[in-house]
């Protein structure tokens, strides 16, 4: 008889979840789609079936990561051969920043692509309108390219709240925001987001707009949990720093008898936040991750001690004007950076 060396699949009830504003659970542990360029939208998408087939119930998507079409394939196979039923999943896509005049048609196409009929969370990807080609260098500028600017982007929100009253989309939130950007959208909304996507890792913890996050009860969803080894050439510079290198969190893992990036994850979620790693070939460990025992509360502090503020995802295509530096992007000084 033939040995199978694929893995148990995990307890799905078992994997921890976030209690939303809403009441609603979201999976503390979720997967990423974004093949960064290098990974095939189909590759992508097998990795999402077999993903699901092993305990995964939450799939973070997008419109411009290319693969929506594939992965609406697979969800609708995983549903006729009822591994799952769409209620046991939490799918999220985002509004890419050419849509925010056509939020409706952007949302219908990803309903379209992913063959689904609602999405659990929809996402403001950037709250900046500026197009950029996919697979574009970063000192690529839209000579459309503007700052932020509240009115406009209340009237993406705007757009994005009618797709709640329409029942097409079940949750609605921001991502790459800053705190000056989240009180006003709080001031102004109708419906509050209910998560916030944002780069988290153990070297880049963010701890205001997470404590923001915390008061507010605006649930982070965590992107570049593990550093984002495998990102494009693009979103690198010398001054990056390693998270699955460190020295504490190499420590930790060899004390505890797992891998760094396993307790990259157990960290996030202990601390309160949803890790959304995307992997092809270590998706079961970071699932795992999940369920491993608490950190002790010496090992969290440790993890704490080694934010080094190193932002990854820099975002510089957005800039607009010519002169600036990647900062101005993140309102360093707690104001919204002016035109
Ligand atoms: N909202 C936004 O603006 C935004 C921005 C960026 C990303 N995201 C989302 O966040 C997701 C995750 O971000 P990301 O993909 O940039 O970064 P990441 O999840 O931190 O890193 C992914 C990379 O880590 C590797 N990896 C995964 N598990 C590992 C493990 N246990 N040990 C060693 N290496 C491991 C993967 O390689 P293998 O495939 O070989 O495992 C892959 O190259 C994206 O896929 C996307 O869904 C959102």
């Amino acid at each position: 008889m033939t040995q199978t060396t694929t893995p148990a699949p995990i307890d799905p009830a078992s994997i921890p979840y976030f209690t939303l504003s809403t009441g609603d659970r979201l999976p503390a542990i979720g997967l990423g789609t974004f093949g960064s360029d290098a990974v095939a939208p189909a590759v992508v998408a097998t990795t999402v079936t077999e993903a699901v087939r092993a305990g995964y119930r939450h799939i973070d998507c997008a419109s411009v990561y290319g693969n929506e079409g594939q992965i609406g394939g697979v969800l609708a196979d995983l549903f006729a051969h009822r591994v799952v039923g769409r209620d046991d999943l939490w799918i999220t896509s985002k509004v890419w920043n050419d849509m925010h005049g056509r939020v409706g048609a952007s949302c219908r196409k990803s309903l379209q692509d992913l063959r689904l009929d609602h999405l659990d969370l929809f996402l403001v990807h950037w709250p900046f309108p500026n197009y950029h080609p996919p697979k574009c260098d970063v000192t690529m500028r839209s000579p459309d390219a503007r700052p932020y600017i509240h009115d406009a982007f209340m009237r993406t929100w705007e757009q994005m709240e009618r797709l709640v009253d329409e029942g097409l989309v079940r949750h609605i939130g921001t991502s790459n925001m800053t705190v000056p950007k989240m009180e006003l959208l709080l001031r102004d909304a109708r419906i509050r987001p209910a998560c916030n996507e944002m780069e988290l890792h153990p070297h880049f913890q963010q701890p205001a707009l997470f404590d923001f996050c915390a008061q507010h009860a605006i649930q982070p969803i965590a992107y570049c949990p593990l550093g984002s080894p495998g990102r494009p050439d693009r979103d690198r510079t010398p001054e990056d720093t390693v998270d699955l290198e460190d020295p504490v969190l190499t420590s930790i893992a060899r004390s505890a008898g797992v891998a760094p990036a396993q307790v990259a994850l157990r960290w996030a979620i202990q601390r309160g936040q949803a890790p959304i790693p995307f992997s092809v070939n270590h998706f079961r460990e970071n699932l795992a991750a999940a369920l491993l025992p608490p950190l002790s509360a010496s090992a969290m502090q440790a993890i704490a001690g080694i934010d080094k503020g190193c932002r990854l995802i820099k975002g510089q295509v957005f800039l607009w004007k010519d002169d600036q530096g990647w900062e101005d992007l993140w309102d360093p000084d707690g104001t919204i950076t002016p035109a």
